[in-house]
C-alpha cells in the first residue's frame, strides 16, 4: 500500500470489488520506470493504450491534443536524444509524444457538428442543445484566440492569481488545450500498466527541438513526453513515497 492510504475504507454495495481491486493494482503498480528492456512492444498494445487514452475527459470534449507514436527508429532516436538525453527515453523501444493546440480542439469541433448531424441515436432536441453548446465553444475559441487578451490576461492574474487559469488570449488557450491533454497522458500511463507495459513521463526535453522533429504546426505545445515498454529486471526504483494523507486532502 502506498503510504497515502491511511486506511481502506470500506467498499459500499454497489461497487463491484473486482473493479476496485483491478484498478487499485494498476494504479499502485504504476510506476514512473527509466530503465526499459529491448523487448519490443507489439504494436496492438501501442494502438489499444492510445485508443484507452483518446477516452479520457476533455473540456468540452473538444480533445485538443495529438497524441503522436514516433516509430521511425532515426526519429525515435532524435526525439529521445531531444529528452535530455534521458535515460529513460534514450532505453525505451516506444515514444510517445502528447502535443496540444487550440487548432486540434477546432477540428474536433467540426468532427463533432459532422457526428451529431448524422448520428442516428440524437433526437431533435439533443441535436439542437449540442449544436448550440458546440457553437458556444466556438465563440469562446474565436474570442479567447484575439493576442490582446494576451497581456489583459497577465495583468489580471498578478492581482488576481486565482484567474491564472482563465483560458484568455493565445498563451492562456494553449494551456487549457495542455490541461485536458494531460489527462489523456495520465489515462495513457494507467493504461499501459494494465496492459503489462511501463512508462515515464517526461517533462525534461526541448519542445523546440521536439516540435521541430515532429514538424508540428505553429501553435503547438508539447505537454509530455511518454516513453513507453518493459521494465528491465534490474531497473532502478525508489521506494514510493508519497506526502500524508491529511497534507493533501482538505476536507471542508
Ligand atoms: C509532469 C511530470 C513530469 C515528469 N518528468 C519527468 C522527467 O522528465 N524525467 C523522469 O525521469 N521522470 C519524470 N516524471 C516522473 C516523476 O519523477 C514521477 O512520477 C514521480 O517521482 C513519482 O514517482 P512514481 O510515478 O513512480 O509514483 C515526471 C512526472 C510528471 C507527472
Amino acid at each position: 500500500m502506498p503510504a497515502t492510504t491511511a486506511s481502506a475504507p470500506a467498499l459500499s454495495s454497489d461497487v463491484d470489488p473486482d473493479d476496485w481491486l483491478a484498478f487499485a493494482r494498476v494504479n499502485q503498480t504504476r510506476r514512473a520506470v527509466r530503465d526499459f528492456a529491448a523487448t519490443p512492444v507489439a504494436d496492438d498494445d501501442v494502438r489499444a493504450i492510445l485508443a484507452e487514452a483518446m477516452l479520457a475527459p476533455s473540456s468540452g470534449n473538444l480533445q485538443p491534443y495529438q497524441l503522436h507514436w514516433v516509430r521511425e527508429p532515426g526519429l525515435r532516436a532524435r526525439v529521445a536524444a531531444a529528452c535530455n538525453g534521458q535515460r529513460a527515453a534514450a532505453s525505451a523501444p516506444v515514444l510517445l509524444v502528447v502535443s496540444a493546440a487550440p487548432t486540434a480542439a477546432r477540428r474536433t469541433l467540426d468532427a463533432q457538428l459532422a457526428h451529431i448531424d448524422s448520428a442516428p441515436g440524437l433526437d431533435a432536441g439533443a441535436r439542437t442543445y449540442y449544436r448550440g453548446k458546440l457553437g458556444g465553444f466556438r465563440r469562446f475559441l474565436a474570442l479567447s484566440s484575439i493576442a490582446l487578451w494576451s497581456p489583459i490576461h497577465a495583468l489580471v492574474a498578478l492581482f488576481a492569481p486565482t484567474l491564472t487559469l482563465l483560458p484568455m488570449g493565445p498563451v492562456g488557450l494553449r494551456h487549457w488545450a495542455a490541461r485536458s491533454a494531460i489527462y489523456a497522458a495520465q489515462t495513457l500511463l494507467l493504461a499501459a500498466r494494465a496492459r503489462g507495459l511501463d512508462a515515464c513521463p517526461m517533462e525534461g526535453f526541448s519542445a523546440r527541438q521536439v516540435a521541430r522533429l515532429l514538424r508540428l504546426p505553429r501553435g503547438h505545445v508539447v505537454p509530455i513526453v511518454i516513453a513507453v515498454g518493459h521494465r528491465r529486471p534490474d531497473a532502478r526504483i525508489e521506494a514510493r513515497w508519497r506526502r500524508p494523507y491529511a497534507d493533501a486532502v482538505v476536507e471542508h
